[in-house]
């Protein structure tokens, strides 16, 4: 788990400062709930990596719980629970603090946050695209630029089209794509394997493995011998996201699965333009989740967008540019006895929402001057005997070295 220095500390608040505020420009409300969930809502099918990740345990009075591995599964359930009252579609985000039983590795670790952005009860694309753009909007404003990354994206009902062309049944297709996910992770062998233990028959192997050199969409409706709804709807999203100028930055990747069994239709990450890193955000269209925990059937959209990759992306590129709201101002005082005298000034220019830095006791003036000039604070106010009989203070420029003289009533009658 990870400790947050206040050095930290100020790279994720410029984070999510970035995923807040596009939040906001996107017209999305925020919701959260309890890191804490029940272990049925998050376990669902087996075969996804994420369930055996999972960090669970057995309360006081036995229920199976767990910190939750993501927040899609907990989103489903709220909104079922309040599915007659709320207006859709609607747009919900949250922050959520997530946690996985991962091997660490870079990009990996066993607890992060995860802004997530979803669209639930829109049927078309334009969900898609708003999600996407606004993936992409946080990262500009994080310092990206297009040339930093590219969302590169699929779509698992053209995988299926694609699968039931090639023969392979129906009841394969969820385990051809969680298969298909691990494509480049683990060897092709392993992957055989996989499918194997699923009962897809040799035949059916090889050709799920010939999917993945579909390099366009125009090769996929050659395949296909026709333009499907699946396709259609692709072409949708693109021009969708062309209006928003965004289209240059997309890649269609048939490689992309994601490892999530609940996605149904488009699927999406966005990565460094080198891929060197791990996905910056992924997330896709998934149909049935509403209905599986509960609720009545309804489509959502969504994308999960962690903050240690982006991080890590930041740091490489040197795009840390941290918003820091400590105090710029520092004020000491000699003595005990001048100490209400530096609070009161202090009151007054905090009252004016600056932000001050009041010394937790007396110090002589070298001690406070190196004190002030180590903490990078850019002005200085000492306060002394001298000062309070004369009623006036010396607010010091650390940085040009100035003083500048000032009634004390002056500034606590601002
Ligand atoms: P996910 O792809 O599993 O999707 O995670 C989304 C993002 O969370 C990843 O792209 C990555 O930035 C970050 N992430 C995931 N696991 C870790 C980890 N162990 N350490 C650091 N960062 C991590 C989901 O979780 C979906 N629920 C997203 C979604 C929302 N789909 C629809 N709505």
């Amino acid at each position: 788990m990870r400790d947050f220095y206040p050095e930290d500390m100020a790279v994720r608040n410029t984070i999510f400062e970035a995923w807040m505020n596009t939040a906001r420009m996107f017209g999305f409300a925020q919701y959260d709930s309890c890191v804490v969930e029940s272990l049925d809502l998050l376990k669902r099918k087996a075969g996804e990596e994420i369930v055996e990740q999972i960090y669970s345990f057995t309360d006081k009075s036995g229920r199976e719980l767990a910190l939750r591995p993501e927040m899609t599964p907990t989103l489903a359930r709220m909104i079922a629970a309040k599915q007659g009252s709320l207006t859709f579609p609607l747009k919900w985000f949250t922050i959520a603090q997530c946690f996985r039983y991962e091997r660490m590795s870079r990009g990996r670790k066993r607890e992060h946050y995860q802004w997530n952005m979803d669209i639930i009860g829109e049927e078309s694309a334009s969900a898609e695209a708003e999600v996407v753009a606004a993936g992409i909007e946080a990262l500009f404003s994080l310092g990206f630029n297009k040339a930093d990354f590219q969302v590169h994206f699929s779509s698992r009902a053209l995988l299926s089209d694609l699968l039931t062309s090639l023969g392979v049944e129906q009841q394969y297709h969820q385990n051809a794509f969680l298969a298909l996910d691990k494509h480049g992770k683990i060897s092709d062998a392993e992957i055989s394997e996989m499918l194997t233990e699923s009962a897809v028959d040799k035949n059916n192997i090889s050709k799920i493995f010939n999917l993945l050199t579909v390099s366009s969409l125009n090769d996929a409706a050659d395949i296909l011998g026709k333009q499907t709804p699946s396709i259609q709807n692709i072409n949708l999203f693109m021009a969708l996201l062309s209006s928003y100028n965004l289209a240059d930055v997309m890649k269609f990747d048939i490689a992309v699965v994601r490892g999530l069994a609940y996605y149904t239709g488009i699927v999406f990450e966005a990565f460094d333009t080198m891929k060197e890193f791990r996905a910056i955000f992924g997330g896709g269209r998934y149909d049935n989740l509403l209905k599986d925990v509960g609720g009545q059937p309804a489509s959502g959209v969504g994308l999960g967008f962690g903050d240690v990759v982006v991080s890590e992306l930041m740091e490489n590129k040197n795009k840390i540019q941290v918003n820091t709201t400590s105090p710029t101002l520092a004020i000491g005082y000699m003595e005990d006895e001048q100490r209400s005298t530096a609070m009161t000034i202090t009151a007054a220019i905090r009252s004016t929402s600056s932000p001050v830095d009041l010394a937790t006791h007396s110090e002589s003036a070298k001690t406070f001057f190196s004190r002030a000039n180590k903490g990078g604070f850019n002005k200085a106010i000492y306060v002394g005997p001298d000062d309070v009989a004369s009623g006036k203070i010396r607010i010091k420029d650390m940085i040009t070295r100035t003083e500048q003289e000032q009634n004390i009533t002056d500034i606590v009658l601002h």
